[in-house]
């Protein structure tokens, strides 16, 4: 083991940290670049069972150089070749991360950490104490979890400095413009990875082990592995929990983009201006460039308060780059001219229908073009993408738009809804229900909003857990039926059963929306999670008609 710093003239070539790119990165947002890791790379200890994704190769990297990575000593020596924050994922050569949870303390599982081969832990003050501690060497730091993502991109070699990670926030559409961006970059010749809530894919590749929200650890040994795989570009989605809780620390991001922000998630922050701030993190100086979306009041905020932000718009504001002359096929097509900020005009097809993906196409466009992606390269591949459970078409051959969407909250289900309308001639038939054991205020008001813009709606069951379903179903109705311009109301509880009903009321130029669950694969009734699926029951439906 060699460490040289990375201005050290004459460090080797190849090694694994530090390129100009990303000591100025460094240099910006105090993420620690400080050595190249020229120790030579060995095979990655093996995997338990069911394990997040690690490189195929490590560097092993002494404790006392992660703890100058974030500013404490040492306290005894290791040499670690990996991190991991559940102590069952743990290899040998593991740092286990022992942080407070909201039950207990992960100090109190070090043991089985470290009877899996962890080399060392890093905790606070009051985990350090623990007596299954005692002798173990150590880092302490007084908020271990934000330095975690710091101490895991050490731990892979800073893999972000290898890689142009395109990072989207914002309320609603992170994951339909990641895909977008995912396209756009392989329509380049780019290899892309994906990390987002409908799974992590790596050069179109599925990986096995799906992380929806990757804790800092997982991320970077993803990043790594995408390293390995020769991965240029990565699309991902940055949630305002990820920002919150540091999982994106550590990641360099060449690109942040802000789609739009409304009320939700509430119940995380404290308020709307907490919410926005968590957002705002991305936009803090530590990625290269910004791309803002100015239709609404947030993103103007945003707009001016970071400097060379480009803008983006699809509803007629001031904006470097516009989306003008959007039209809508009864297809479910929709097709508009991108204006790139030097005035040029490219032509994208989109497959998803809705307003709003619009907006999503020309950020993600904006996007690419910081990362060098010709517009028009970029829209060739925007053309076939689909996104599981966002704005989903079903195509069995039937007369009629037939939508699987994941709007699970009052105001994602009229924009859904909202968005629909101008594309559907006939009626719009919605099936929809509620989730159990959740924030029970928003029943009413997602019946409210569906009844308001359905021609029939088809009030069912979403996943229950816990609750009575019929329980479910009447706080929603009650919402439903108190809205004066409500339509047909119907009850089937039987989730199933009321997709087929809705398939079976519909006729030529209306449209089936199925919404709520979106790419999820199963109903949780119980504690127990049955076999479904809204793509797959939807087209088996339309397929019966015939
Ligand atoms: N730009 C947008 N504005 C409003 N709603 C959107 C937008 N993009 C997508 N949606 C809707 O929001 C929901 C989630 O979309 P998705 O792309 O999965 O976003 P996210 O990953 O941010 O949750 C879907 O119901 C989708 O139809
Ligand atoms: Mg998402």
């Amino acid at each position: 083991m060699r460490l040289v710093p990375t201005d050290a003239p004459g460090a080797p070539p190849g090694a694994r940290t530090g390129d100009a790119r990303a000591v100025r990165a460094g240099a910006r947002t105090g993420a620690p670049v400080a050595f190249r890791d020229v120790s030579p790379a060995r095979e990655a200890p093996p995997a338990p069972a069911g394990a997040p994704p690690r490189p195929r190769a490590v560097r092993p990297v002494p404790l006392d150089v992660l703890g100058a990575a974030i500013g404490v000593p040492a306290r005894g020596s290791a040499t670690v070749t990996g991190v991991t924050l559940r102590a069952s994922d743990a290899r040998p050569g593991d740092l286990f991360a022992a942080v407070r949870g909201s039950r207990a303390h992960g100090a109190d599982h070090a043991a089985v950490a470290i009877a899996a081969g962890a080399v060392a832990v890093l905790t606070d003050p009051d985990g350090a104490r623990r007596p299954a501690l005692a002798g173990v060497p150590l880092l302490v730091h007084p908020r271990p979890r934000e330095v975690l993502g710091t101490v895991a991109a050490q731990v892979h070699g800073d893999p972000t400095a290898h890689l142009r990670v395109l990072g989207v926030t914002g309320t609603s559409g992170k994951t339909t413009t990641a895909y977008l961006l995912e396209a756009g970059l392989a329509a380049a010749g780019r290899t892309a990875g994906l990390v987002g809530t409908v799974g992590t894919r790596i050069d179109g590749r599925r990986l096995p082990t799906a992380l929806t929200t990757p804790e800092a650890p997982d991320l970077q040994a993803l990043f790594a592995v995408m390293v390995e795989d020769g991965v240029t570009d990565v699309a991902m989605e940055v949630s305002s929990h990820a920002l919150a809780m540091g999982r994106v620390a550590g990641t360099r991001f060449a690109v942040a983009a802000f789609t739009n922000l409304s009320q939700d998630h509430l119940d995380f922050h404290r308020d709307m201006e907490d919410y926005f701030e968590a957002k705002a993190a991305l936009f803090d100086g530590r990625a290269e460039h910004a791309v803002v979306c100015v239709d609404d009041e947030w993103g103007r905020r945003l707009a001016a308060r970071t400097p060379g932000a480009v803008t983006v718009t699809a509803a007629g504001a001031d904006a470097a780059w516009r989306a003008v002359d959007a039209t809508t096929g009864h297809d479910g097509t929709q097709s508009f001219t991108a204006i790139t900020p030097d005035g040029q005009r490219v032509p994208v097809r989109l497959r998803l229908p809705g307003a709003f993906n619009v907006a999503n196409a020309v950020v993600a466009l904006a996007c690419l073009d910081a990362v060098g992606v010709p517009a028009a390269a970029a829209a060739e591949g925007f053309a076939q993408v689909a996104v599981p459970g966002r704005m989903q078409r079903i195509e069995e051959g039937q007369p009629f738009l037939a939508i699987v969407d994941y709007a699970h909250k009052p105001g994602a289900v009229a924009a859904l809804l909202d968005a629909l309308r101008p594309q559907v001639k006939g009626r719009l038939i919605v099936v929809l229900g509620c989730g159990g054991d959740r924030d029970r205020g928003k029943r009413p008001l997602m019946g409210a909003a569906a009844a308001a813009r359905a021609d029939v709606l088809i009030v069912t069951d979403d996943n229950p857990r816990t609750e009575d379903p019929a329980a479910i179903r009447a706080e929603m109705l009650a919402g439903a039926k108190a809205e004066p311009g409500a339509g047909e109301l119907v009850e089937i509880g039987d989730r199933r059963a009321a997709i087929a009903a809705a398939v079976a009321y519909a006729r030529p130029g209306d449209a089936v929306v199925v919404a709520g669950k979106g790419h999820e694969t199963g109903q949780e009734v119980m504690g127990v999670k049955h076999p479904f699926d809204d793509a797959v029951e939807l087209a088996e439906a339309l397929r019966g008609m015939r």
